[in-house]
């Protein structure tokens, strides 16, 4: 991937990366067709799918996420995309002394022979940072490595993982890669659910109760709209209860905060952000949005 890359760039050629971790929905599509806009019809548009271990907790869905790889690289073919680089585990996290396509013993971790991590410390700290400590670290190190081994002019992420945007942007700058971050917007099911490779995750009537999200973000719209100000305990509390009335969802968090620092505010107005989380059934979903 990485001579491909130099090869490009000796060439000229402009290349915009979309990473994921597959299992591809519209909102995937969206910021395959943004990366096209921004590198024009002679560059490359590069998806990388990879499921990357260090980003899951040890009780989290590693081992069951989502994966469809015949299906994606159909979906990316229609898309235009021009590459989809699929690494495994050992070309990302090489075990030292071992060829990187020699199976794994079977009690390894993926991740077993790697120590070098990147760690952004200040805006990781709350939220999914503080529900999955070691979330962020490992974000952080994949999309390092991708920006390594891609080197794109410009890299595509969705505003539904709001922090993990922010937290990208800040890399970047704090560590001087030259790639411009563009964060696309949230693209939602017709019910306002926001799409979500886990939303597979939703089998009959928790596909209904997982709208209790999207419930909660317009509750909190139109207390701004009326208000002006609000005190945000009283406006969490609002949405805890409102969260309750659905029988298998349980809210992880809700906070209202400055979307450029990620400062938790005392009272909401018009343009303080809102993320939660919220368990339904087993499934974590997160979203967010601007009040
Ligand atoms: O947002 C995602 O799908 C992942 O966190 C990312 C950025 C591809 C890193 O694994």
């Amino acid at each position: 991937m990485q001579r491909l890359a130099k090869k490009w760039q000796r060439a000229g050629t402009r290349i915009g990366l979309v990473p994921t971790m597959g299992y591809l929905h519209a909102g995937h599509l969206s910021l395959v067709q943004r990366a096209r806009q921004a590198i024009g019809q002679r560059g490359v548009v590069v998806v990388s799918i990879y499921v990357n271990p260090t980003q899951f907790g040890p009780q989290e869905d590693f081992s069951r996420y989502p994966r469809d790889l015949k299906r994606d690289l159909k979906l990316c073919r229609d898309a235009g995309v021009d590459v989809v680089f699929t690494p495994g585990d050992g070309e990302m996290y090489p075990r030292w002394g071992e060829a990187p396509d020699e199976p794994a013993r079977e009690d390894a971790r993926p991740t077993s022979g790697f120590s070098t991590y990147v760690v952004e410390e200040k805006l990781s700290q709350g939220m999914e940072g503080a529900a999955r400590p070691t979330h962020f670290r490992g974000v952080t190190t994949v999309v390092a490595k991708l920006f390594n081994l891609i080197q794109p002019e410009v890299a595509m992420f969705g505003q539904k993982d709001f922090q993990q945007a922010a937290i990208i942007k800040r890399m970047v700058a704090d560590l001087n890669f030259p790639v411009r971050i563009v964060v696309a917007p949230t693209r939602r099911e017709p019910d306002g659910l926001a799409m979500s490779s886990r939303n597979k995750y939703l089998v009959g009537d928790l596909r209904r109760q997982a709208t209790i999200l999207w419930c909660a973000i317009q509750m909190a719209r139109a207390t701004v709209k009326k208000s002006r100000t609000f005190p945000a305990v009283k406006l969490t509390a609002a949405v805890k209860k409102l969260v309750a009335c659905e029988p298998d969802a349980r809210l992880d968090y809700v906070e209202f905060f400055e979307p450029d620092t990620l400062a938790p505010v005392a009272e909401v107005r018009r343009g303080t952000q809102m993320a939660l989380a919220v368990f339904v059934g087993r499934t974590r979903l997160v979203d967010n949005a601007q009040l």
